[in-house]
């Protein structure tokens, strides 16, 4: 296959963003019980981070619990929990080897002790790996995440470290979870739903949308292509009325 000109490469988001949505819908209409639809959720995960890394993108961001999921039967919790301790204990040693850095974004308030300490240690031990950037937002809730950084702002502030008056849109950007992470150039969200539940709400503030009604556990790589490709036919339309 021909290799993408020099543009066409340009124009690859630079940071795809996941609302990975659909999953017990995909059970239901199998008549499986709710928490294989997640099982096959977690397949769909692994299909596209190997998707994304071949495909040259450099940051990856899947929505795998929001702060409000905890309101959700407590054994479907405890089968998410489950898959999350899957995910790192089962794929951590291989992502390391294909160069993958993993971040975790989200509250450490009610996540379980052993949990938080798989999470820090995915993230210590992939720290200077340079390939895909891959971020889990777990007990992630964009509202909250603001709510911490205006708190540590206001802390610094009232210390004297900062002036108030120099606060920049950077400024924020740098107390939030995803500081060091470039804003989202397209968020997709699967399985028709038309919403950003709280997920990177401040980051997502000039990214193209992608709503798919593909369900989650039906995403893979030739999904994730087809999100690309409506992407950059919209770049290209943008780029043609700017030279009109
Ligand atoms: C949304 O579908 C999915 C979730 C809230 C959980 C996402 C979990 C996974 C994809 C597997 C675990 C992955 C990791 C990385 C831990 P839904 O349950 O809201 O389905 P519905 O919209 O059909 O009700």
């Amino acid at each position: 296959m021909k290799a993408a000109s020099a543009p066409e490469a340009q124009r690859l988001p630079r940071h795809i963003a996941i609302i990975m949505d659909g999953n017990r819908r995909w059970a239901r209409a199998r008549l499986l019980p709710r928490v294989l639809g997640h099982h096959a959720g977690m397949r769909a995960v692994r299909a596209v981070v190997t998707a994304a890394n071949d495909i040259g993108i450099p940051y990856l961001t899947l929505y795998s619990f929001s702060s409000e999921n905890w309101r959700r039967d407590p054994h479907e919790v405890s089968d998410i929990m489950g898959l999350l301790r899957r995910f790192i204990r089962e794929d951590l040693a291989q992502m390391h080897a294909k160069n993958v850095r993993l971040r975790f974004i989200g509250g450490r308030d009610r996540v379980s002790p052993d949990i938080l300490k798989m999470l820090d240690d995915a993230r210590s031990m992939t720290e200077a790996n340079t390939g895909l950037n891959l971020t889990i937002a777990f007990n992630y809730g964009g509202q909250d995440e603001i709510v911490d950084a205006v708190r540590a702002i206001a802390a610094e502030a009232k210390s004297g470290a900062l002036d108030p008056a120099s606060i920049t849109r950077d400024t924020i950007s740098q107390f939030l979870h995803t500081a060091g992470v470039p804003d989202p150039d397209l968020v997709i969200r699967t399985s028709g739903e038309q919403r950003l539940s709280n997920f990177l709400i401040w980051q997502s503030a000039y990214a193209e949308f992608v709503f798919t009604e593909t369900l989650w556990p039906e995403f893979d790589k030739r999904a994730l292509q087809d999100a690309i490709d409506e992407f950059t036919q919209r770049e290209r339309r943008y780029g043609a009325g700017d030279a009109a």
